[in-house]
């Protein structure tokens, strides 16, 4: 029988983490004592269900419980991205990722708590990644400070509070918050929404969480560009900038919220034209020299902000 590490935190622990203030300072650190399923309301039953998320706080609707199906299977880490996440994390040895879906661009080395609102998302997490508790940004269940670091990976345009979100990763981090978004004015000059699908551009939700949005809400934020690779192994929607053959592929488009955003009307009419630019060699003579691009900006963006010191700390 295969055993996991993960979800497997002591009563104690969880006490502590499940309190915004639980007195004195805990350290965030799992215990190797065995925990069950744990619901507001519930008793907790010692042993029962070791791999099951720790659930804590009022989740909002999950969008992913439906969106997310198959995502684990088209929706691998990129390493590229990976290692840049890394960079960015610098020496934090605690990391809280929210947002954390399948479990993605979880840093390996250090100490990582997830934060996952959707049943879906969490089910398709494998049995080695960390422990996660079933919770929304908006209401972090951990207590002030608790993390060297908190990360939020894609995930910043669904939530339903931005600002409230963002609050919640400073509040719960003592150093660092690293944060990758998109930037859909880069979307613009790329050929999948400027001849082919630009309802996309519309998209409400993620004009609003913009790396310059973001920035203007946590002050001291840096931005970089995220160049995305040709292979990307993570197949985001910008990710197939030079490979338009997978637009026609169910089980990549099926995970993809842009995809799912737009009305059925304007995926049928761009994938028409683009099949007919594809079998007309019209795409070829336009943009095949993508093809031979080792990477490429799509608007990728990585936001890192320091945290600030309480004054009492010097
Ligand atoms: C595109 S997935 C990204 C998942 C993962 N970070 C990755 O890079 O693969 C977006 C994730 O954000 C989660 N999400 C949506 N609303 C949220 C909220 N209010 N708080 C935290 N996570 C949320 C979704 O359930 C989903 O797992």
């Amino acid at each position: 029988m295969r055993t996991s590490p993960r979800a497997i935190y002591s009563l104690d622990y969880l006490r502590a983490i499940t309190r915004k203030n639980p007195g004195p300072r805990h350290e965030a650190e799992p215990k190797n004592s065995a925990l069950g399923y744990v619901r507001p309301g519930r008793s907790y039953r010692p042993g029962s269900r070791r791999n099951a998320p720790i659930r804590v706080s009022r989740v909002s609707v999950a969008p992913y419980d439906r969106l997310g199906r198959g995502y684990s299977r088209v929706r691998q880490p990129d390493p590229r991205i990976a290692a840049q996440i890394e960079a960015a994390l610098g020496s934090a040895r605690t990391v809280l990722n929210v947002g954390a879906g399948t479990g993605s661009y979880e840093p390996g080395g250090r100490e990582v708590t997830a934060v996952e609102p959707s049943a879906e998302m969490i089910g398709q997490r494998p049995p080695e990644s960390a422990p996660v508790v079933q919770a929304s940004a908006e209401e972090l269940p951990f207590a002030d400070r608790s993390f060297d670091a908190s990360l939020a990976v894609l995930t910043v345009h669904h939530w339903a509070n931005l600002a409230a979100g963002l609050a919640e990763m400073r509040r719960v981090s003592r150093e660092r918050i690293v944060i990758v978004t998109f930037d859909p004015e880069a979307l613009a000059e790329l050929w999948i929404a400027s001849d082919y699908f630009p309802e996309i551009l519309s998209l409400k939700r993620r004009s609003e969480a913009t790396s310059s949005e973001l920035a203007g809400l946590l002050a001291g934020a840096t931005i970089e560009p995220i160049p995305v690779p040709r292979e990307c192994t993570d197949l985001f929607f910008a990710a197939l900038w030079g490979r338009p053959e997978k637009l026609f592929d169910a089980e990549v488009v099926r995970p993809m919220w842009v995809w799912q955003s737009i009305s059925e009307e304007a995926r049928r009419g761009g994938r028409e034209r683009l099949r007919a630019d594809l079998e007309s060699g019209a795409w070829e003579r336009r943009y095949g020299h993508l093809r031979a691009l080792p990477s490429l900006d799509v608007g990728l963006r990585l936001v890192s902000v320091p945290c600030a010191q309480p004054e009492s700390e010097g």
